[in-house]
Order: C-alpha cells, then sequence, then structure tokens
C-alpha cells in the first residue's frame, strides 16, 4: 500500500507537470479509474473517452485502455501527445478484423453503408462511413435504417446481431468476438438468478445472444451504470468485465453487485470476466510513460484524416 501510495503521489505531481490529464476506461484496474477521477480526468466507457480526450485542453493524454483507444484520441487530437501505460495492449475483435481483409468484404457489398465498432484498427475505420461504440450504436443504425441504408457491420458478431434483432436493419456481419464477454453462459446464468429471484441482470451486448435474451437492461458499460442507478432493486448480476464491478460497487456501496457466470468458473477464480488486455494497464507503467515520455501513440498519418471523419460523425450524432 506504501508503494502505491508513493506511485499515485508520483503521477499526481507528473500530470501537473507535463498539462497532461487521465482518460481511463472502466475495465481497467481501480487504481486507475480512482486516480483518473481524483486528478481532474474521466474514467468513462470508450464513446465518452473519446470525446473528453478531443474537447480537453491538456497538451498530454494519458489513456488507459487499449489501443484503439489511444488509436482514436490520436486520430481526435492530431494536436496533443498520446501516452499510453501499455501500448502492446489491443483487442481480440480488433485483432480478428485485419485491414486488408476487411477492406476486400467491403469491396464485395459496395451498396451498403460501412458500420464499425470502436474495438477496431484506424485502417478499418478509415474504410467506414460511421465509427459506433455500444453506448450509441443502436441510435445510429435506426436512423440509418430509417433512411433506407443497408448495413455492413463489423466486427462484433454478437453486438451485430443484437443491433439487428432491435432495429430491424438489413445487416450483414463480420464474425469477431469479445474474447471477455463471448464467455458468458447462458445456463449458468439462470441458474444463479434461481438463486438470486431478485436480482436484476444487466448484460453488456458483446455477450452471446442467449445471455442477452436473460438480461432486464442490455448497455454499454455507463448504460449498466446508469441502470444500475435507475433500477430500484438492491441485487445486480452483472455480465461484463469485471472492472466495472469496482465502479458500480464504489458509486452504489448500498447495492449488491454479483459477477455473472462464464467458463471459466471454479472455486480459485469466480468469474474470470476480465480482460487480459485491459490488465495490462497498472500504476508503475503510467508513472514510467509520464516521466519518459515512451509509449507514444502514433497513427499513420495518411489514415488519420480519413479515419477522423467516422469518429466526428458519431460525436457530433450524439452531442
Ligand atoms: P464500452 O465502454 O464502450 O461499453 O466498451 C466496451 C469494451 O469492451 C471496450 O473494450
Ligand atoms: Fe476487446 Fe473485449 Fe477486451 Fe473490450 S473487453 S478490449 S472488447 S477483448
Amino acid at each position: 500500500p506504501a508503494e502505491r501510495a508513493a506511485l499515485k503521489e508520483r503521477i499526481r505531481g507528473l500530470l501537473k507537470q507535463k498539462n497532461a490529464v487521465m482518460v481511463s476506461h472502466f475495465y481497467v484496474h481501480p487504481d486507475l479509474q480512482d486516480l483518473a477521477e481524483e486528478t481532474g480526468g474521466l474514467v468513462s466507457d470508450s464513446l465518452e473517452m473519446a470525446r473528453f480526450g478531443r474537447d480537453h485542453a491538456a497538451r498530454t493524454l494519458v489513456v488507459s485502455g487499449v489501443r484503439f483507444m489511444g488509436e482514436t484520441a490520436r486520430i481526435l487530437s492530431p494536436g496533443k501527445t498520446v501516452l499510453m501505460p501499455a501500448l502492446e495492449a489491443t483487442c481480440s475483435l480488433d485483432l480478428g478484423c485485419p485491414a486488408d481483409a476487411f477492406s476486400a468484404f467491403c469491396d464485395q457489398h459496395p451498396e451498403r453503408t460501412v458500420v464499425v465498432y470502436a474495438n477496431t484498427s484506424a485502417a478499418v475505420k478509415a474504410r467506414a462511413d460511421w465509427v459506433v461504440t455500444s453506448g450509441c450504436a443502436l441510435d445510429i443504425v435506426r436512423a440509418l435504417h430509417a433512411d433506407g441504408q443497408k448495413i455492413l457491420w463489423a466486427p462484433d458478431r454478437h453486438l451485430g446481431a443484437y443491433i439487428q434483432r432491435e432495429t430491424g436493419a438489413d445487416l450483414l456481419a463480420w464474425q469477431g468476438a469479445c474474447i471477455v464477454h463471448d464467455e458468458f453462459k447462458a445456463f449458468e446464468l439462470e441458474a444463479l438468478m434461481r438463486e438470486h429471484p431478485h436480482a436484476r441482470v444487466l448484460v453488456h451486448p458483446e455477450s452471446p445472444a442467449e445471455v442477452v435474451a436473460l438480461a432486464h437492461a442490455v448497455g454499454s458499460t455507463s448504460a449498466i451504470l446508469q441502470a444500475a442507478r435507475d433500477m430500484q432493486a438492491s441485487e445486480f448480476i452483472v455480465a461484463t468485465d469485471m472492472g466495472l464491478l469496482h465502479r458500480l460497487r464504489t458509486l452504489l456501496p448500498h447495492k449488491r453487485f454479483i459477477e455473472a457466470p462464464t467458463a471459466g468458473n471454479s472455486a480459485t477464480c469466480k468469474s474470470c470476466a476480465h480482460c487480459p488486455w485491459m490488465a495490462m494497464n497498472g500504476l508503475a507503467g503510467l508513472a514510467e510513460v509520464l516521466e519518459s515520455g515512451r509509449n507514444a501513440v502514433e497513427v499513420e498519418p495518411g489514415l488519420i484524416p480519413r479515419a477522423r471523419q467516422p469518429i466526428e460523425r458519431m460525436l457530433a450524432f450524439t452531442a
């Protein structure tokens, strides 16, 4: 604890000295969430991280999360330095959607409007008409569908199927998955629901359809937080990365939050729902990059103007 407190103090000093602000995702270690909040930064979902980074006056953004979040910050703020505690923190959705194969897929369906999840590389975004996050995907696709547009969606197949079911859009989906949410299990969840009959079930839409079907509320990390605040219930089962559980327990200490079951359940690992790439972020790494300026996120300059357009479109739509 003494070492952690010293690291936090060092980071506070470095943030001031370097005119830097912290932007942390709900899935990173609680220390990085709390410190972002305490120092005037942001802890939020990927949509609000992008907006906050773009609009904040600081010269340096320190993004605790995964690579696509750092890249989005870089694309939206070419004049700022963007640092990440772990540059190699990627995402199975990004890895499962290589730009060349995706581009060939788009070429085969030129009549479709290309909508991609934020969890993609800059090169994939540069090929898109729209970027969306789980916080705004439904509203944006609903508007495109109402306008008569057919959708090409990538890369998360569960989120794509959920959007399709909810909006009725003609949606052709890439077949990627999040290795964390893909593990939630409906059969075990039903058993847990029987044990806790009054609990409300909150589910991130990257989860399989059978799990989503059991939910009382489905949404992005921020939407889950909001639902837990708004619902009268005192007990919740939550199907998303356990990083959000910390946030829920901190903000709503009088309510009880239970991890939804995954295939990895065992006596030693109750939920196992934690993203290995989010877990690469830590206090020591953060202090080190602030001190040294190492781990600056770079995006190929030729991609930036094309990738920025669909992200800015999303931010304007949700403003
Ligand atoms: P949101 O914070 O947008 O819900 O993102 C989920 C996610 O998996 C990010 O990695
Ligand atoms: Fe990607 Fe899933 Fe990790 Fe989010 S939780 S960064 S979607 S692998």
